[in-house]
C-alpha cells in the first residue's frame, strides 16, 4: 500500500492505494492467501509442506500464472524511472503507477522494460526495489537475485526504459539476499552477505530465508558497462552485512571507491527479529588497486533508511539525513550527519521527535537545484501513538536542529512504512 500526499495549487490531497499486483488481485478475490510467505509461513513440516502443496496443485490447474504474472508484492519503494513513476518490491517485478490530477494513484500494470537481454532458460521474474537513477544521463542500474543460478544478476535500463542484456554474476555460489548495491561513475558494488537462501529449509518446515554466520561476506566490484562478469573482482569483507547503499563515488583519480552504508551488527537477529536488529551508518573505502578495504563508523548510533540530496547519486556529497531507530523499530527522530568530517561521531544536526511519535523514511526535496548541498527540506509522516494522529512534516536541512516549517494533520493514520519517495510537479506532468 502506498501512502500520498500531493501538494498542488496551495492545496493537499490525501490518497492510500494498494498496488494492484497479480498477487494482490488473485488473493483478493480468493479471500485467502495463496502466495507463502518467506518468512513467516514456514512453521512445522506438515504446515509448510501443505502450503507448498496447495499453491503447486493451483499452479498445476493453471488457476494461478506466478511465471507469466509474478507472485510478488510491491511495497517496498518507488521510483521514477524513464520518466514513468514505478512501485517496487524484489519479489516480483516493478508494477507503473500514475497520480491523477485529482490526486489519486492508480496501478497500471506490471513491467519488464520489454524484457530483453534475458539469457535462454533464466526468468525475468524480480528486480531491486533500488536501482539507481543516474541523474544525468536517466539511465537506471538494477538487479535481481535469484535462488537458482546465476544467483545474482546485474542489468541496466536505459533513459528509454529498454532493458539491456543480462549479466549473469556467476561468482556468487550460494543464493544470497542482496537488497541493495551502489553505483559509481564507473562501477557497480555489491555486498555478498551472510543472508542466504535454502528451499531445502522448507521440507524441515522452515522458513527458506535465514543467516550463515560461517559464510564471510564480500564485495565485489564490475564496471558498470561490463557485458559479462570476467572483470568483476571481490574482496572479503568480514563483519559487512550491508542494508542499505546510501551512495557512493570515486576519489583518487578511480583507485579509490567510497560507499556511505548502514550495516547490520546484529545480522543474526535478522529473520527472527528484524523489529529488534540494529544498524549503523559507516564509511567503506575500497581500494581499487590494492584490492583491500577500510572501515570506519559515522556515529554509534542505531541508523538506517538513510537519504542524501538526490542530485548527488554517485557523486561525491557531504550530507547524510538517517533515522534514528530505537528498538523495537521505532524511528524517534533524525540526525544530519557530515561525512566529510573525519570524526567517528560525524552528527552535526539532530531532530528528536515528539515523545511517542514515530516517523518514516525522510526524503529530500532541494529548495534551489544550484544552491548548496543541504539546501531543501526534510519531508516524512510522524505517526503520534498517544493522539493516534498523523502528520507530514517539513524540516529545513540547514538548521542545526533540523528545524520543522510546516506540520499537516492527516485526516488518518499513516502507518510506519519502509520507504520514501517525493515527485516534482514538473515531473509528474511529463508522465
Ligand atoms: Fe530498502
Amino acid at each position: 500500500m502506498i501512502q500520498m500526499i500531493r501538494i498542488s495549487d496551495g492545496k493537499a490531497t490525501f490518497c492510500r492505494r494498494y498496488i494492484k499486483t497479480y498477487k494482490y488481485m488473485m488473493e483478493r478475490d480468493l479471500g485467502y492467501p495463496i502466495i507463502p510467505s518467506f518468512l513467516s509461513s514456514f512453521n512445522g513440516v506438515m504446515a509448510s509442506l501443505a502450503r507448498v502443496a496447495v499453491t503447486a496443485a493451483r499452479v498445476v490447474a493453471g488457476e494461478f500464472t506466478p511465471v507469466v504474472n509474478g507472485y510478488g508484492t510491491s511495497n517496498i519503494s518507488v521510483a521514477v524511472i524513464a520518466g514513468k513513476l514505478y512501485a517496487l518490491g524484489e519479489s516480483d517485478l516493478p508494477y507503473e503507477i500514475k497520480v491523477t490530477a485529482d490526486g489519486d494513484l492508480v496501478t497500471l500494470g506490471r513491467c519488464d522494460f520489454g524484457g530483453g537481454g534475458v539469457a535462454a532458460g533464466e526468468e525475468f521474474l524480480g528486480m531491486t526495489a533500488h536501482p539507481k537513477v543516474d541523474p544525468g544521463t536517466g539511465e537506471a542500474f538494477a538487479f535481481r537475485y535469484h535462488v537458482a543460478a546465476p544467483h545474482l544478476t546485474f542489468f541496466r535500463i536505459d533513459s528509454e526504459g529498454r532493458k539491456q542484456a543480462d549479466v549473469a554474476i556467476r561468482a556468487v555460489k550460494t543464493a544470497t539476499v542482496v537488497h541493495d548495491f551502489a553505483v559509481t561513475e564507473n562501477y557497480a558494488v555489491f555486498n555478498e552477505g551472510q543472508m542466504v537462501i535454502t528451499p531445502a529449509e522448507i521440507l524441515r518446515g522452515r522458513r527458506p530465508v535465514r543467516v550463515d554466520g560461517g559464510k564471510i561476506p564480500r564485495i565485489g566490484v564490475i564496471e558498470k558497462y561490463a557485458r559479462d562478469e570476467s572483470g568483476m573482482w571481490w574482496v572479503d569483507a568480514p563483519g559487512v552485512n550491508i542494508s542499505h547503499a546510501v551512495n557512493a563515488w570515486e576519489e583518487d583519480g578511480g583507485d579509490t571507491v567510497v560507499m556511505v552504508v548502514t550495516n547490520y551488527t546484529t545480522v543474526e537477529m535478522v529473520f527472527d527479529r528484524l523489529d529488534m536488529g540494529q544498524t549503523t551508518l559507516e564509511e567503506i573505502r575500497i581500494n581499487t588497486k590494492t584490492k583491500k578495504i577500510r572501515r570506519r563508523p559515522l556515529s554509534d548510533r542505531v541508523l538506517d533508511l538513510a537519504v542524501i540530496n538526490p542530485a548527488f547519486v554517485g557523486k561525491k556529497n557531504r550530507y547524510v539525513y538517517a533515522p534514528i531507530i530505537e528498538t523495537p523499530m521505532k524511528i524517534v527522530g533524525l540526525v544530519k550527519v557530515d561525512i566529510s568530517l573525519s570524526s567517528d561521531d560525524s552528527v552535526v544536526g539532530t531532530r528528536m521527535y515528539e515523545p511517542g511519535c514515530t516517523g518514516g523514511e525522510p526524503f529530500f526535496v532541494a529548495n534551489n537545484p544550484a544552491g548548496n548541498e543541504d539546501d531543501g527540506f526534510l519531508i516524512t509522516y510522524v505517526y503520534d501513538e498517544i493522539s493516534q494522529e498523523s502528520t507530514f512534516l517539513v524540516m529545513d536541512a540547514k538548521s542545526p536542529n533540523l528545524e520543522i516549517v510546516a506540520a499537516v494533520k492527516i485526516p488518518s493514520r499513516v502507518p510506519n512504512g519502509i520507504h520514501g519517495f517525493f515527485v516534482n510537479e514538473d515531473c509528474l506532468s511529463k508522465m
